[in-house]
């Protein structure tokens, strides 16, 4: 069955050429050559099947939603609403916990802002890793501040994976909650988030994870990995920008306090006191991005068409291939090499080559790929570069295009010579 018009693939693996007709902007010319999009971990491309199900949602059916009786805005709730459990459905859990945010990083600030003011106390712990993205770091700073908790980190080991070793004794009191990653957009990494899960609750600690780059690249079930909290973003799932979700457990969410005041989130409003909407509609203060929303159930559509499990190992193949095409061309690679337990970005670096001089050249190429820190200052330290190269797959990344960037990498060796 064909949804959305996604491709299907026949048999176990993807038909990435005929897949690519679906993802308009592939078909571009950068400099000179054909586009190669490998900067999926920063923002992912569209397929037509989601640019269509916005434009239709605002040529057809465009009202404020939950506000007024006329028949567009019952269709425009009722298609926010549907969005909802479709989203919900994609990552197996309650749609009661699901509220839709703008991204991860507003999902893990609404946590950090709303769950350490009621559930947390002065002198509590919040346990994070070295591999967190600054949205999954920089609130809890905020936070620890404000609430008087305190942060400990686990570190990561010489392959790239989180380093346990002490996992025993900092979820040990006064740790509360640790927040991690399910994948890092450095080093690739998956990290076992069902066992840290178990780990936490044998000790009465809860689980935020931010699933940015874990959702849109396999299977997830959020009711299966036994986790509290979990954040993720649209735009790297095929979704247009301005929508993600928080999921949290619904006992959470009746317990945490809003995060942002005003329409949409209340239930009545004296002068001096209010009080709030059913969950998770408490957490959607002011007019969403309806249209965003319906685009991103049509994004899980549309990945769902095609198979989460072929995606996955079909960017296992490319990050095979990619990790050999690095070290052939003479790059220094970070990260794990057991592609078992390695997302799709890889990260690295060409000799003493700035990033920002490699990905110029690459470039030129016509090859994209993302240059710098990726909101991760703490771990580049921990690498002890300034900066990386990141090279990013999806399902419309081809073998070619990786054959394309190793000959890049060659060339930024003759051009520095390094
Ligand atoms: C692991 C991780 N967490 C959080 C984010 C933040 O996502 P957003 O910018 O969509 O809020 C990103 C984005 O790159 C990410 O890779």
């Amino acid at each position: 069955m064909t949804v959305g018009g996604a491709v299907p693939a026949t048999e176990d693996r993807l038909d990435v050429e005929r897949l690519r007709a679906d993802f308009p902007i592939l078909s571009r010319q950068v400099n000179g050559r054909p586009l190669a999009y490998l900067d999926s971990a920063a923002t992912s491309q569209k397929p037509t099947a989601v640019l269509d199900a916005i434009v239709e949602y605002y040529r057809t059916s465009n009202a404020n939603v939950h506000r007024s009786v006329h028949r567009l805005a019952a269709e425009a709730t009722d298609a926010f609403e549907r969005s909802r459990e479709r989203v919900a459905a994609f990552v197996d859990c309650d749609p009661r916990g699901l509220v839709f945010v703008r991204n991860t990083t507003e999902a893990l600030n609404l946590v950090a802002s709303s769950y350490a003011r009621q559930l947390l106390e002065p002198g509590d712990r919040v346990l994070l890793t070295l591999m967190e993205h600054h949205s999954n770091l920089v609130p809890w700073q905020l936070a620890a501040e404000r609430a008087g908790l305190r942060l400990a980190f686990l570190g990561v080991t010489e392959e790239g994976l989180l380093d346990l070793s002490r996992l025993d004794e900092l979820l040990a009191p006064p740790t509360r909650l640790l927040a991690v990653t399910h994948q890092s957009n450095v080093l690739g990494t998956i990290n076992d988030l069902a066992a840290l899960v178990r780990e936490a609750h044998r000790r009465g600690v809860l689980v935020c994870a931010d699933g940015a780059q874990a959702v849109p690249h396999m299977p997830v079930s959020l009711r299966e990995l036994g986790v509290d909290l979990y954040a993720f973003s649209g735009h790297k799932m095929g979704g247009p920008m301005g929508v993600g979700a928080l999921w949290a457990r619904p006992e959470l969410l009746e317990r945490m306090p809003p995060f942002l005041g005003g329409g949409e989130m209340i239930a009545r409003v004296e002068l001096e006191s209010s009080t709030w909407a059913e969950i998770p509609h408490k957490f959607e203060a002011g007019t969403p991005d309806v249209a965003s929303a319906v685009g991103l159930a049509a994004a899980c559509d549309y990945l769902d068409a095609v198979g989460r499990e072929r995606i996955h190992a079909h960017e296992r193949g490319l990050v095979r291939h990619l990790l050999d095409v690095l070290d052939e061309a003479g790059a220094t690679v970070y990260g794990p090499r057991d592609v078992a337990v390695h997302g799709g970005a890889v990260s690295f670096n060409v000799g003493d080559v700035h990033p920002h001089d490699a990905g110029t050249v690459l470039d030129r190429m016509g090859i994209a790929v993302r240059a710098g820190h990726h909101c991760c200052q703490p771990l580049m330290r921990h690498l002890g570069v300034p900066a990386t190269t990141r090279a990013s797959v999806y399902l419309y990344t081809t073998h070619e295009e990786i054959d394309r960037l190793g000959e890049a990498v060659t060339e930024v060796r003759r051009i520095f010579r390094v």
